[in-house]
This record gives structure tokens, sequence and C-alpha cells, in this order.
């Protein structure tokens, strides 16, 4: 490892290590005098030593932060009463009881890091997960340490008319001086990673929701006068998530008033802060004019996402951010159950499973794999994870299969009961399931402790003389860094057996007495090796397992491409009749590309024409069931499948496969796309939804038969669309075609669409996601044009996180041009806003995949990077991950 990098070491934080506080924070009355340039905060706090806690000094968190005064129990503290470092405050031989009066200053106009109090535009917000409140005040800035606040905000009455934070409003006021106060109480106590703040000059957009038992609740959501027309979908998205949770898991909200404000900049999607949630504004802002189905599809799901946590993150949180997936995991489990019931359950489970195959299955399989329970890191901020989020949701999801859905229930009233107003571990999330259900989850606990995908190997034997069918499971999983040797997982394996025709098969078996009735049943995989022994099966079946994709593992199943293509039509699970045709599709273009790397002529059988043909005339089939089934795997995921990945010839593979599909099936593409052309007005419910994602799957297998005609269709499509979902398709498929009709398409879409931030970053993106070569020399050109920022994450997600994560040709272009220009913006980046440059660092993520040259110029590029003086803690940890020996 480079010296320079070894020599800034930041320190690393073990779950190992963990002590409870030693003191703890009753009230906490805070102060804000807002200001640009230095914001003036009071804190007053009523501390006491906790009983529980070590015996240790006060130490509270504070970073880049100025001191102006302390004073404990009203009497003002010299310097030699206590020490200060850059990172902390520690007060030695403090009594049992006492209060704390700490005034800081900070300067919110110079903060770029988007963490504490920053500038979005004009409004002046705050962002404290994970260890953002010490960048405000010191205080001890942990999860376990929970305390009821009240806030008051002074400032310029003009500049800052609306001014917010938690809970519900108490009082305000205005001095004659021109500026006005206000105070909130929130009486739920709370970490201070929940803490949030937000002034400005903002518009409202209000409604209501009724609680169950009877309790009106004020709905408001704040954005800039612009977005004014933009609310309505959150609002709706809103009401529904409120009254999902109080039917599906019994939560009702607990406060008089729930705030949503949008913001332009912000590093990640949403934050929960109690009452006071605080969005990106791309996530929360939507008209069908400027937002795509997939935008409103998202915001729904986390303007709810953000809701749920009120019960499961707020009210009852965490003990430390080791635990982090306790609220995650289980939020965005609850989300996406949500999800499913309110739109396609079939579609929902696709795309969750294909968001976690594509992302968190690589970030296993690299140098950052982690458990959903990590138990070591140098910085949080970089373990808000698809591990700690995805993969956690499928952990509780698989405690409910296991379980059952209404002990599952019964299993979360205890927990919400049991641990109202405290901060647990995510042992006592599955401790609470236990005991409401008298189940034993101890071996299924290794999912929160071991990193790494678990692969399964599936063996079958049909005896005809005996009428017995035998299926084997075997269980083994990769080593990954810090664990080498793995013990077997508890799994839940769902199966269905069908029978030639596709008729679904009784499930007998061995010892017992009856059949099970219905077409899936869970078996429970504990062993590393385990046979499975079903008795009375009259004819020889095929075998239908993991159906709904009941556990996060890897598959090893042999089956031809004839039995893949059986169960794409027949089998009764939609998830898997979507799997079996995405394995089809994976096995004919891996072929195809050794075809390519040996310079084969390239072929197509008519296998996969064939079905193809026969789902797109499928008049009982979910239209949006449909899309996917056509939809071929991206490059990425495609990458992911091959032992050392080929981008060239896997596009390729990919290109010829899509152009020979749309030739063969030319007709019944035009037919259909016509078909679902009916002209009416925009509304997003799930059948317009379905029709209008197969209707741009149709023109985009069009446009790649070649024919120069389909571009016309393309335009037109652009011209008449009324709504973002078709013109941006129209759009994403011009992008690839070189010519003036290109560049008239991105030049006139800019024109219309200058004035909104969330239409512009999706130009951004689409020209970033261009195939074609000279893309890299555009994405350049367009960091100088007056649309892009590089403090802006929305606006870097958009051109460099495209052009990085989901442009593989050239990105990983054979000059290394594409790495080159990665560490580029990172060094910049990490100036800036750390968070951010270490997102993008996970491009790199499975260097060590690639070919010999590819690794060698990534490598470089990680060592320019780990050669620098004064990298974050976020980037240096990433890096030197990496970088480890293997
Ligand atoms: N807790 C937020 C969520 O998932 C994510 C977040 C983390 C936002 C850190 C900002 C900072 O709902
Ligand atoms: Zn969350």
């Amino acid at each position: 490892m480079d010296t320079s990098a070894t020599e800034q070491s930041p320190k690393v934080t073990l779950l190992a290590d963990y002590q409870q506080p030693a003191y703890l924070v009753d009230e906490a009355l805070l102060q804000f005098d807002l200001d640009s340039a230095k914001t003036r905060v009071v804190s007053t706090l009523t501390m006491r030593k906790n009983p529980q806690g070590p015996e240790a000094d006060c130490i509270l968190d504070g970073e880049a932060l100025t001191l102006v005064s302390l004073k404990l129990d009203g009497k003002k503290l010299e310097g030699s009463q206590f020490q200060r470092t850059t990172s902390q405050l520690l007060i030695p031989n403090l009594p049992d009881k006492f209060e704390l009066e700490i005034i800081t200053e900070i300067e919110p106009d110079q903060n770029t890091a988007l963490e504490g109090l920053y500038y979005s535009g004009s409004i002046l917000c705050t962002q404290c997960e994970a260890e953002g409140f010490r960048r405000i005040t010191y205080y001890p800035d942990r999860p376990d340490v929970m305390s009821v606040f009240t806030v008051t905000i002074v400032a310029d009455r003009e500049k800052w008319p609306v001014m917010l934070s938690n809970g519900n409003m108490e009082d305000q006021g205005v001095f004659d001086d021109g500026r006005h106060w206000v105070r909130w109480h929130d009486p739920h106590p709370k970490p201070s990673y929940l803490f949030a703040l937000v002034a400005g000059d903002l518009h409202v957009q209000q409604d209501s929701f009724t609680t169950q038992s009877g309790r009106e609740v004020a709905l408001r959501i704040y954005v800039d006068p612009e977005n004014k027309h933009k609310c309505d979908h959150a609002l709706t998205s809103l009401k529904q998530a409120m009254k999902w949770d109080e039917d599906t898991y019994g939560r009702e909200y607990d406060l008089d008033v729930f705030m949503i404000v949008a913001v332009n900049d912000f590093n990640m999607g949403a934050m929960e802060n109690k009452g006071l949630n605080i969005f990106n504004a791309a996530c929360v802002l939507a008209t069908p004019e400027t937002a795509t189905d997939d935008d409103f599809y998202t915001i729904q799901s986390i303007v709810a996402h953000e809701y749920f946590h009120n019960w499961s993150g707020n009210r009852v949180t965490c003990r430390d951010w080791f635990q982090l997936s306790l609220k995650e995991g289980f939020t965005v489990m609850r989300d996406q159950s949500f999800s499913a019931d309110l739109n396609s359950a079939a579609v929902q489970r696709i795309d969750d499973v294909n968001g976690l195959r594509s992302m968190q299955f690589a970030e296993d399989a690299g140098p950052m794999a982690h458990p959903v329970r990590p138990d070591s890191y140098i910085e949080i901020s970089n373990f808000y994870t698809v591990t700690i989020y995805e993969k956690g949701a499928e952990v509780v999801r698989m405690i409910n299969t296991l379980v059952g859905d209404e002990e599952f229930r019964k299993g979360t009233d205890l927990y919400f009961d049991r641990h109202d107003g405290q901060a647990v571990t995510t042992d006592d999330f599955v401790k609470a399931i236990e005991d409401a259900n008298a189940v034993d989850l101890s071996q299924f606990k290794r999912w929160y402790e071991q990193a790494g995908t678990p692969e399964l190997t599936i063996d079958t034997n049909y005896d005809p003389i005996e009428h017995r069918f035998t299926l084997t499971v075997s269980q083994a999983c990769p080593a990954t860094p810090g664990q080498t040797t793995k013990q077997p997982f508890h799994i839940p394996l769902a199966v269905g057996l069908l029978d030639k025709s596709g008729t679904s098969l009784d499930m007998q078996l061995e010892g017992e007495a009856e059949p099970h009735h219905g077409d899936t049943r869970i078996l429970s995989v504990t062993e590393a090796s385990q046979t499975f022994e079903f008795i009375n099966v009259s004819s020889e079946p095929l075998a239908s397992v993991l159906r709904g994709f009941s556990a996060p593992v890897k598959l090893n199943y042999d089956l031809s491409n004839h039995q893949l293509a059986f169960l794409m039509v027949n089998d009764k699970d939609s998830f898997n009749r979507w799997d079996a045709g995405q394995k089809l599709i994976i096995n004919i273009l891996l072929e195809l590309v050794a075809d390519i790397q040996q310079n084969n002529q390239l072929v197509l059988s008519s296998l996969l024409v064939n079905q193809f043909e026969r789902i797109l005339t499928d008049k009982k089939l979910d239209p949006a069931l449909v899309a996917k089934m056509l939809t071929l795997p991206t490059e990425n995921y495609l990458a992911a499948q091959m032992t050392t990945p080929d981008v060239d010839a896997i596009h390729q593979a990919r290109e010829f496969l899509k152009r020979n599909i749309a030739v063969s099936l030319k007709g019944l593409f035009n037919q259909t796309y016509e078909k679902l052309s009916i002209r009416k007005a925009y509304d997003f419910n799930a059948d317009d939804m379905a029709m209008r994602s197969l209707k741009n799957v149709c023109l985009s297998y069009l446009v790649a038969s070649g024919d120069p005609m389909q571009l016309q269709r393309c335009l037109r499509q652009m011209k008449q669309a009324d709504n973002m979902t078709e013109l941006l398709a129209g759009l994403r498929l011009m992008v690839d075609q070189s010519g003036l009709e290109r560049e008239n398409a991105l030049r006139s879409f800019y024109e219309q669409w200058k004035q909104d931030r969330q239409v512009v970053d999706k130009w951004l993106a689409v020209q970033a996601a261009s195939t074609l070569p000279d893309t890299l020399i555009r994405v350049k050109g367009l960091m100088k044009h007056e649309a892009f920022s590089i403090k802006n994450p929305n606006n870097v997600r958009a051109l460099i996180g495209m052009f990085c994560r989901n442009n593989p040709v050239n990105f990983h272009a054979k000059d290394g041009s594409g790495y080159r220009f990665l560490v580029e913006q990172i060094l910049v980046l990490d100036k800036l806003n750390p968070q951010v440059a270490a997102r993008m660092l996970g491009a790199l993520n499975s260097w060590r995949r690639y070919d010999e040259q590819r690794q060698q110029l990534m490598k470089q590029a990680l060592e320019s990077i780990a050669e620098q003086q004064d990298l974050s803690a976020d980037v240096y940890e990433i890096v030197t991950k990496y970088l480890a020996a293997e």
C-alpha cells in the first residue's frame, strides 16, 4: 500500500467496541440565528450520567465548528476546564445531572459537502444522518442518545419567510428589526440524526389525512414556487402510504403535521427526519409532462419509504450504525410490499430482483463485500449500500416467508410494542419475531453476519417405477474479505412441480400423510447438502425452483434451453416465467459472445423468436409482464455472468440478437405498437403504464431492426407525446443513431425543457448513456454546459455517474480514457463533496474481473487516487479496500 495513504489512515470503528453512552441528553433546546456566512447555534442540553453506562468522561462530537462559549450549570467554563480536538469536546469531572450551554458558529455558505446545515439554492436546510449533526453543534452524535428537541429559529423575514423544524409548531413572532422567529417542539425523543431544519421562500401545497383513530393530520409539501404544480403525485402517494401502514402494520401517524420539503441539492434520495422529511427534488416532484412512469413509480415508493420510517426507524431506532439495516432493510421490505400491493406484484418483484442481482450481487462479489450487519467501518457514509438496503430487505422478506404472514405481523407488533422509544439491534428484531411465534431463527441470523451471495446447486432425479422425485439442494458461499469460511444458511426455497402439460403436480414429501395443496410450497433448507423426497409423483416432473426469488442466492440448476423455453410460457409463477426467459436469453447471448471471440459466423436459433412470438400474442398476459419478458438483460448484467467480461463482444452480441429478433418479428412489433397507440390523456395507473411500457419496448425493437423508416416513427412519437414517458423513450433511441436527426432531437428537447432541472438531468443522462464512440468527448463538453454544475449531485449522477456506471462499452474503452476521466472527476469531487466522490468510485468495484490490460489501467487509476494527500475518509476507505490484496 502507498505510504502517504497509510500515514493518514483514518480510524476504524468496530462493532465489538460498542459501549453504552456515558451520558444521556433528556432535553435539547436549540436556538438558531440564521445567517448565510455565520449562523449562531445556542444549544442548551439537560444531561445526566447514564446509570447503565461506563465510567468515562463526557465526550461530545463536533466538526468544523467555531466554539464561542461553553457554560456548565450557568457558569462559563475556561479553556483549561475542557479539551478540544478537531472532532471532539471532552469535559471531565461532571456531576450526575447538569445543564450545558454551548454556543457555536457555523458557515452554511461554505458547506459543499451537503452534510450539516447547507444551502440548496436560496433554501437553508440540514442533513444529519449519519453523522452530520456534529457539524451543527457539539453533541453526543450517536443514535442511542435520544432526546426531546425544542427548536427556535430566528431569521430575516424577507429572505426566509418559512422556517421549519421537527414536530409541532408551538409559537412564532416578529421583531421590529425585520427578523422573525418560530418555535417547534417534537414530543418524541429522537436521536440527533433525525433532527432537521429548513428555511426559505417556499410554496406550500396542503392536504390532510384522517387517521384510523380519527385524528386529523395536516399534510404539507414545501417547494420552490416554480415547482408548485409538481406536488400532487407525492401528496397522493403519501396518503396511500399512511393508509397502507395502518391497514398492513397497524401503524398510525403520531404528530399533528407531516411535512415534506423538496431541495435541488441532496446527496441521497430522501431523509426521514421526524415529521419533516427532506427530499431530493427528483424523488418527489412530478407531472406527466416532466416525469416518466418510472419516476412516478419511484416517487410513490420513496415517499412511502420515508413515511414508513416514522415507525421503522424513528419510533424504534438503531442502537449504533452497524444496525443500519434494522431500519433500512425492514423499511425497504415494507415499501416494496406497499408498491406490490398498489401496482403489479409480479412486475414489482421482477424489478426488485433485477436491481438486487445487478447491483448487490456485484457488491457481494467485490472488495467492499460486507454483511447486512457489518462489523467494522471507516466511514459510515460508505455503508449506505445495496447490501444494507436491498439484501437487508430480502432478509426480512425471508423471515416473513419462513414464519408466514400472520405470524410475521404478530412479530412486528411485538417488536414495535416492546421497543417503542428505544434504540435497538437486528438481534432484537429477530428476537421479537421469535418470541411472538415460538420459532427458532438462530441459524437464520447468519444472513446478518455472513457476507457473500450463497450459491445453490440443484440436482434432481425421477424414479418412474417408485414414482419418486428426488430434489437435492447443496449450498456454498464464496469467501469475502475477512470471512474465508461460511456456515450453511437457513434458506426458504419455494418450489413447484410441473408435468409435461404444464399442470401443477401434488407435492407430498416422504413421511407426510397428505400431499400439499397449492402450486408452490416452501422447503426449509438448512444443511450444506439436503435431499427432499417427493412421493406419489405420477409422471416425470420439471421442478420450478426459487419461485418468486424466495432467497437472495445464485442458482446452479442445469436446465436445457428447451426446458427454459417451456418454463417461460408454462410456469405458474410469474417471476419464474420471466426468470426462465432471462436465463434462456443469457445462454443464447453467451454463446454468441463465444462465437464473436472465435470469429464464427453468428446465427440465431428460432427457439427464442418462437417464444417471444407466443408471449407477444398471449392475450392473457399482463402487457407490463410482456414488456419485461421482451427486455434483454443489460450489458452490465451479462458482464457479471462471464469469468472475464468482454465488453465489446457483449455489446455486439446483444445488438445482433436484438436486431435479429426485431427483423424476425417486425410485423408483430409493428402491429402491437399501432394497437397500443391509442391517443388518450396521460394517467398514472397500472394498466396505462403497462401499455406505455410495452409500446416503448416495441418501438425499441422496430428501431433496432435497422429500417430507416422506423426512425421517423420514433421522431413522430416524440413529436406527438403529451408525456415524458413516451418523449424520453424516443430520445433514448435517437441518441444511439448518429446524424442530424439526433442532434436536432437533442437540441429541441433542451430548448423546450431547459427551465426544468428534473428534465435537464434526463437530457444529460441520455447523452451520457449513448453507445456512440464520441460519447466521452461529448460528456466532457456537457460538463462545461450551462446545464451542469459539479456541485450539484443530481447533475453529477446524471452525467458522470451514468457514463461510468451504465455505459460499459465507452467507460471501459481500451485506451483507458474512461478510467482517466473518472479519476479526474473524483479528485475534484473529493474536495467538494466526499460522499458523492466515494459513490462514483463504485464504477471500479469489479476491476479485478477484467482482462489483463484493463485491470492494469484500472489499477493505475486507483493508485493515482490513493497517492493523493488529504483524501476524505470516504474515498480513502473505498480506494484502499479496492486495492487491497485479494
Ligand atoms: N435514511 C435515508 C433513507 O434511506 C437515506 C439517507 C442516508 C439520506 C443518509 C441522507 C443521508 O431513507
Ligand atoms: Zn431509508
